[in-house]
């Protein structure tokens, strides 16, 4: 029986039948309202953003992170960007469309990984593009934005319905990073997931890895279910091989930045230590993402490009250094499981299985793979 048992049988595993949602990104007043992610779980810190080059700066900054509240995020960023051109006074659609395509350009850079704000963006000028009357694209846009946020909140549901059945009644669930309400618009990929099994009544022990060197699971992963009310366990990402094989563990769960048609996916770094980890041990190891994050373009992982953070998110803690003064490190952001290592893909249309570079296609094409 493990440390907590008594504070989950305590917590009788019911989900709060009343919670406030979390809502990471707000459109209000004209304005884009982020919780600041980097604040987490010491202050709930509301940041106004009202122009395309400030919310870049938030996506950069990781003051609003995961894939999918990324690509919320440059949606209102090309928003923004579409009013500002307004009030240049553009003289013509070409000039207005080419300033969107500029603004566009850098959303898009703000983070090379996640596919979804790459996505996004294209979405926004698609949009643009297909709007006859220019004067109507700032309002046009913002609907779009709009639309795109309230639709990943559906698109998470469904994929929290589409996987539930996934997770075990009895016995352990690892998962990694954030994938929560904070990662996305609302509701979760993979704690979305875990989320919906719970709702729906299965019971077994969630843990959660620290996720370094940002620490996106203890600050961010453990919060979210402290307000869900789902009792969860934090460990390091090092025990996670330990806890395993004292079969503490029945499956694992993450979610995904990018995922190529062969179905090799990248997530937060050390996703893949688990992976094969779980692996080792005859574990289950599933990814959950909306169709979105699926990059077709791609043949393979290897095609990825990871994003290298700066090295003192590794050699320092809020500040104060970990490590001596001049020593090198290095921060991938990202690492690539390969598809031979996932079990099963959730997506909002169904479980993708093996061999996903069918069952990947068939999910994009709006039927269960
Ligand atoms: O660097 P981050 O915090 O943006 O990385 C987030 C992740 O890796 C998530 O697992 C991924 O974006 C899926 S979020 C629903």
């Amino acid at each position: 029986m493990c440390a907590d048992a008594a504070n989950y049988a305590r917590l009788g595993g019911r989900v709060k039948d009343m919670i406030t949602e979390i809502q990471p990104i707000q459109w209000r007043d004209g304005k884009l309202r982020l919780l600041d992610q980097t604040r987490l779980p010491a202050e709930q810190v509301t940041l106004d953003i009202t122009s395309y080059q400030d919310a870049s700066a938030a996506i950069r900054e990781m003051r609003v992170r995961g894939a999918p509240a990324i690509g919320v995020t440059a949606a209102y960023a090309m928003a923004l960007a579409a009013r500002d051109i307004k009030t240049a006074g553009a003289s013509g659609r070409g000039q207005f469309l080419d300033q969107l395509r500029q603004a566009g350009a850098v959303i898009a850079a703000a983070r090379p990984t996640a596919v979804n704000l790459g996505w996004a963006v294209r979405r926004m000028l698609d949009t643009a593009q297909a709007e006859p009357d220019w004067k109507q694209l700032p309002q046009r846009l913002l609907d779009e934005a709009q639309h795109i946020h309230q639709e990943d909140i559906a698109i998470n549901r469904r994929m929290g319905a589409a996987g539930s059945g996934l997770m075990p009644d009895g016995g352990g669930v690892l998962t990694h990073c954030n994938t929560g309400a904070l990662a996305t618009a609302g509701y979760g990929t993979a704690l979305g997931v875990i989320r919906a099994a719970w709702e729906s009544g299965r019971r077994f022990r969630v843990f959660n890895t620290e996720t370094r060197p940002w620490l996106q699971g203890a600050r961010l992963t453990s919060w979210e279910f402290q307000q869900l009310g789902i009792p969860a366990t934090l460990l390091a990402d090092s025990a996670a091989g330990m806890l395993m094989r004292k079969g503490e563990i029945s499956c694992v769960i993450t979610g995904a930045d990018r995922i190529a048609a062969n179905g090799d996916t990248a997530n937060k770094i050390g996703t893949y230590t688990l992976a094969v980890l779980a692996h080792e041990n005859g574990l289950p190891f599933y990814i959950a993402a909306p169709i979105s994050t699926v990059d077709l373009s791609l043949a393979s992982g290897d095609d990825i490009a990871i994003e290298e953070r700066p090295a003192i998110e590794v050699t320092h803690f809020q500040g104060k250094p970990t490590a001596p003064v001049g020593v090198t490190a290095i921060n991938p952001a990202f690492d690539v499981t390969p598809h031979r290592y996932i079990h099963g893909i959730v997506t909002e249309a169904g479980v993708a299985r093996p061999p996903y570079l069918e069952s990947l296609k068939l999910a994009l094409e709006g039927r269960r793979g």
